[in-house]
């Protein structure tokens, strides 16, 4: 069974307050989500495996360590994984980035694909799927779902919140699959959103309407 992961680090705890907070405004929405994406990407990270490099440092050589030759591929999930890309690419800038669109029908909560773009190796690659709201888990199912159609076998999931009812959905879907999250919240309301959770995370990010 994939492990669940809470980001508890003060810093990540700290910023998710504010990210949480209706009187943040898209700007500073923005720039908490990127820096909390780039605080996650270093605890999904932890496990990458290093082999030993030896360097000359100005007084002697050195037995270094570096992460050894990993493929590394993002898969943000459009639109609000795109908020977190950039702040994991600061961590890993050589992972390549395959997109997977889907919306949630606000009546039926199923998510309706309308995206797919992913590189060419991608069933090499160890991929983090991204999104930062777990709700009933549908999305991020289906877009793990996808990956796995195109042969991808090492998935990891990062998202910023999660409701108790999609992380249950995901370990029981897609039991191989490892879920990292800054919080696990109460509950989800009458339309599907977290509670408390942070509004509408695709809106917050692009200034297009009120959070709920
Ligand atoms: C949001 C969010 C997830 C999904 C989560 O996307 O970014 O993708 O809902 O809900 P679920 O776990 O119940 O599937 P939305 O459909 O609002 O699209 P957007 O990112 O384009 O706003
Ligand atoms: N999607 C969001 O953006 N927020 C929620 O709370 C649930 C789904």
């Amino acid at each position: 069974m994939g492990k669940v992961v809470i980001c508890d680090h003060p810093l990540i705890q700290h910023k998710l307050t504010f990210i949480r907070d209706v009187q943040t405004n898209v700007k500073e929405f923005r720039e908490l989500v990127d820096e909390v994406a780039t605080l996650m990407a270093y605890e999904i990270t932890r496990e990458l495996p290093l082999e030993d490099k030896h360097v000359q440092t100005p007084v002697a050589v050195a037995k270094g360590k570096i992460i050894s030759g990993r493929m590394l591929g993002l898969i943000p999930i459009l639109r609000a994984g795109l908020g977190m890309v950039d702040g994991i690419l600061k961590l890993i800038p050589a992972a390549e980035v395959g997109h997977i669109g889907l919306y949630r029908d606000p009546s039926t909560l199923q998510p309706v694909e309308y995206y797919v773009k992913l590189p060419a190796d991608v069933h090499e690659r160890e991929l983090i799927v991204i999104d930062p709201m777990l709700a009933t888990g549908g999305s991020a199912a289906a877009a793990i779902a996808i990956l796995k159609k195109h042969g991808c076998t090492k998935i990891k999931l990062m998202c910023l919140i999660a409701a108790p009812k999609g992380l249950e959905y995901i370990r029981a879907e897609h039991p191989d699959v490892d879920i990292y999250t800054a919080a696990v919240d109460q509950r989800l309301n009458e339309h599907g959103y977290i509670v408390p959770g942070l509004g509408d995370a695709g809106d917050r990010l692009f200034g297009t309407k009120a959070s709920r």
